[in-house]
């Protein structure tokens, strides 16, 4: 027998019954979204290597040994992105959409990252994330906020999450702290954990989020990054937490949030719940006011987030746990026999006509009315309709309700819709 093949090492299939819940997700952030004007835009998977490594930056750990980066055919150094930001500016810019004007965009689908796998961290994983241009006030970083607010409000996992907001300066105020931490650590660095180590020439501030107690430990005396924030920044940072005050944001401060991407200045922010064990950040995010430049366009604001849809789903589903997820089928439709086949067929495509958001299944395959409404009943339909010869010599249908009642009544094809609409099980339209 040929050996059956298995998914890539952190490949994950998202199976029938989470898929349907990642839909009720996307379907309720993608509304929030819209409803904040937000605009979709679609980027490739693919891009050049070096827009990463120049705008995720050279010394992360993405960079450094999470991509997944292959030769094309011609020899070009390509990526399958790591993350959306780098891309969106990229096909911004190039389409001539972000010089003088402003911007607010979301975008969602697959990342990949060599990471070791384990439960909420995958190879390939899925983000939604939004973006903002050319405003630089603190009023659109609140307003990301609000949105990621909103979308833990919707799902009703709120309860379950909680902000943690940083300034990371400007770019003159992160060098200057920058060096200041080096000056502090490089005596004491045999005390470092070897990542640390690693990262005290290559990139001392992500040192600051270091897992090592140790490490922790000596940090405690360390320069303070709001120590070297100038007048500016602090303003910027000020104004944004008394906006999420008066808003009704709650948030958390703390120092040591740096995020591991390098183009970040001034706000940064992670939204993260402890009901995911060591996956704990879910959305993350910040101001990124040089990226643009960076990337060859003209000086431009940017802020913007991107959510782990994975790790939200993994927490809606924690909060589902009572209630059922939606049902993949409302009214499964029996054929009694192939000479009823035509009738069944166009009598699903009316009803589907009729009422757009009912999920409406035919049997395939034949079989004893008897197994027909044992399929009908493990799809978890909430009405059979059982069309045989004399239901559609009369053009009616009978109904069965296989949930509260198990009643079964025959009605004609056109008061079908009212009585699917009417009983219990009735779906929104
Ligand atoms: P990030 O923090 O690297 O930021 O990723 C955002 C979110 O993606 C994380 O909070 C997490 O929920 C999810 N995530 C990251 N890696 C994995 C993984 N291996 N498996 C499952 N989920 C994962 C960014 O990517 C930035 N582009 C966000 C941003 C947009 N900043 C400004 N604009």
């Amino acid at each position: 027998m040929v050996q059956a093949l298995q998914a890539v090492r952190g490949m994950r299939d998202v199976l029938p019954e989470e898929a349907r819940r990642w839909r009720q997700v996307e379907i309720t952030l993608e509304q929030i979204l819209l409803s904040f004007a937000y605009e979709e835009i679609q980027v490739p998977l693919l891009e050049f290597t070096e827009l990463f490594s120049r705008g995720v930056g050279e010394a992360t750990d993405i960079v450094e040994k999470e991509m997944y980066t292959l030769a094309d055919r011609d020899g070009e150094s390509i990526t399958l992105r790591p993350e959306g930001t780098a891309g969106c500016v990229r096909a911004l810019q190039q389409h001539g959409l972000l010089f003088n004007q402003t911007q607010r965009v979301f975008y969602r689908g697959p990342m990949f990252r060599y990471e070791r796998p384990q439960k909420g961290r995958y190879r390939q994983f899925y983000q939604i994330g939004a973006e903002v241009f050319g405003l630089p006030g603190p009023e659109s970083d609140a307003e990301l906020l609000q949105l990621c607010h909103q979308f833990w409000r919707a799902l009703g996992i709120d309860s379950l999450t909680e902000l943690e907001l940083n300034s990371m300066g400007s770019a003159s105020c992160r060098s200057a702290y920058r060096a200041a931490l080096v000056d502090y650590l490089t005596p004491l660095r045999a005390q470092l954990d070897e990542d640390s180590q690693r990262r005290l020439a290559s990139n001392p501030l992500r040192i600051l989020d270091s897992k090592s107690a140790a490490t922790q430990d000596l940090l405690s005396q360390a320069p303070q990054l709001s120590d070297y924030l100038d007048d500016e920044s602090r303003r910027h940072f000020d104004e944004l937490c008394s906006l999420l005050t008066d808003i009704g944001i709650g948030f958390k401060l703390n120092e040591r949030l740096v995020r591991g991407l390098d183009y970040y200045t001034n706000t940064v922010f992670e939204w993260t719940t402890t009901a995911l064990g060591s996956q704990g950040p879910i959305c993350g995010g910040g101001r990124y006011d040089g990226l643009v430049e960076l990337l060859g366009g003209k000086p431009t604001a940017g802020a913007g987030f991107g959510l782990g849809l994975d790790r939200v789903a993994l927490l809606y589903e924690q909060v589902l746990a009572e209630e059922p997820a939606d049902r993949p089928v409302d009214v499964y439709c029996c054929v009694m026999s192939s000479a009823q086949q035509a009738f069944t067929m166009q009598l699903a495509q009316r009803l589907r006509d009729e009422l757009p958001a009912y999920r409406i299944r035919v049997h395939a395959g034949g079989g004893k009315l008897k197994n027909q409404l044992r399929r009908a009943d493990t799809s978890g339909a909430v009405w059979a309709l059982i069309i045989g010869e004399e239901e559609a010599a009369a053009g009616t249908v009978s109904v069965k309700n296989l949930r509260q009642t198990g009643e079964q009544r025959t009605v004609a094809v056109a008061e079908l819709a009212r009585l699917l609409t009417t009983g219990p099980g009735e779906r929104q339209q």
